[in-house]
């Protein structure tokens, strides 16, 4: 093998990592996760898995990374045997139905942006135009759009492109999203939404933990880009000074951040709107935010700002997805780099066009891959680092940390007990939600249609 590229910097390490996870997660799918789900009770449950789930399996994909300097199906063959080395299916799975309707989300914020540079947000007319943007031949164009974009950045190599991108990229989401909740902040009703986004209520949770708790933990992992092998592939270029704990933290707590300040814009928009935050689902940002710059000087402009910097980070989470397929057929298949990219980027594009068409696919898809394969993919992950591969993770992990003392037997242990049972419930939890949806939503919705 070649001398092995490496982060120049820590920084760029970060920030790549960051570029991946923040994203259409962050600012689109989780306030309205928090809308569907009672507002505080799912923040808190949120929260909690961040730091009890999220975090340790974040460093059980570092540990396989940072040791085998392998994309994940190569590294899970250097170091599993048999049917572990079978995993990277379900990431790279995940990878493909996951990139083919996040694609066409992100080409609704690029319709956004068109529609604030027209100076058309419009309060009243809010919900009809999210309606119009997201069905129709539009919004196949827009999904195509954003996909050869990917394709482009991926096929000639991500280097330059992630660098530079998130070197921008995250501080432009900071300073603009804390720029919107201050003005959030401003609103008539901002009490009230602060009281339904930041005041847990007991009851809500001890009665729908069944749904909440399934929920959160899916958010958790699409938030952090878990469970499909991105943290594996990123750590496969990190030095061995690096305290990998301190980065995971530096990373979980940015990417929350960000999760948090879009709950603090849209709530106290949609309160103020007397919008019903559970009531609009996927559309939840889309509707309020355009509703909230209609009404601002100059709203065309800094509303198009907004939503091109939301694409923006799409893109750098996109081209992360995009990178784990690719370097499974790039290695397991032999296929150069440019067809690998193209010809999977063709494929995703297709698959997503249902999504594009109507919003029930951007569910279906979503459930099965967020909630399910991101899921099973930690698990399986987390069983194998924590009870395959002890050693050599006790190992990894203490590298780059000094005086670890008994932490990396107290990680290891917390990942093969706590954090593999719980996702064995969340998991099996997940799977009833996502057949409920099948055997009712969508199967009325076939009904109807067919
Ligand atoms: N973390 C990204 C977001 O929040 O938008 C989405 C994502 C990227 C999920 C990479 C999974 C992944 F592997």
């Amino acid at each position: 093998m070649a001398q092995r590229e490496s982060w120049a910097t820590r920084t760029g390490f970060i920030l790549a990592a960051v570029g991946s996870a923040v994203g259409l997660g962050n600012i689109w799918r989780f306030p309205y996760q928090v809308g569907e789900q009672g507002g505080a009770a799912f923040l808190i449950i949120y929260l909690l898995l961040i730091i009890g789930v999220g975090f340790p399996v974040i460093l059980v994909e570092f540990v396989v990374g940072r040791h085998t300097e392998r994309n994940p199906v190569g590294a899970l063959k250097r170091i599993g045997s048999g049917a572990w080395t079978k995993i990277g299916w379900v990431f790279v799975t995940a990878g493909f139905v996951i990139l083919s309707y996040y694609s066409v989300v992100a080409g609704w914020t690029l319709r956004y942006v068109l529609i604030g540079l027209q100076g058309d947000y419009s309060a009243d007319a809010a919900p009809a135009q999210f309606g119009q943007a997201a069905s129709g031949l539009d919004a196949v164009f827009l999904h195509a759009l954003f996909m050869a974009a990917v394709i482009v950045i991926v096929a000639f190599g991500i280097e330059r492109g992630i660098e530079l991108s998130v070197k921008f990229m995250v501080p432009a989401i900071i300073i603009i999203s804390v720029g919107l909740a201050a003005y959030a902040f401003t609103l008539e009703g901002a009490g009230e939404a602060y009281a339904y986004y930041l005041t847990p209520e007991i009851s809500t949770i001890a009665e729908n933990w069944t749904t909440i708790l399934p929920a959160a933990a899916a958010q958790a992992f699409f938030t952090l880009s878990l469970g499909m092998g991105v943290m594996i592939t990123y750590a496969s270029y990190l030095g061995e000074d690096r305290n990998m704990a301190s980065d995971a933290g530096i990373i979980a707590t940015l990417d929350t951040f960000i999760a948090f300040t879009a709950g603090l814009i849209a709530f106290p928009i949609l309160f103020a709107a007397g919008i019903e935050p559970g009531a609009s689902g996927p559309a939840l940002i889309f509707v309020s935010l355009a509703a909230a710059f209609a009404e601002l000087p100059l709203g065309g402009i800094l509303g198009a700002v907004f939503f091109a910097t939301v694409a923006i980070a799409a893109l750098s989470s996109a081209i992360s997805i995009m990178e784990v397929v690719v370097a499974y057929l790039i290695d397991e298949h032999g296929i150069s780099r440019v067809p690998a990219t193209a010809a999977l980027g063709v494929a995703m594009f297709l698959v997503g066009v249902p999504a594009a068409l109507d919003l029930i696919f951007v569910s279906l898809y979503d459930g099965f891959a967020n909630s399910i394969l991101l899921m099973l993919g930690g698990l399986l992950l987390s069983v194998f680092v924590g009870w395959v591969v002890p050693d050599l993770a006790i190992d990894e992990i203490g590298k780059g940390i000094r005086n670890v003392g008994s932490l990396g037997r107290a990680w290891l242990w917390f990942v093969r007990v706590p954090v593999v049972l719980a996702l064995i419930v969340l998991v099996a939890l997940n799977a009833l939600d996502y057949w409920s949806f099948l055997t009712g939503g969508f199967a009325e919705w076939l009904s109807t249609n067919l």
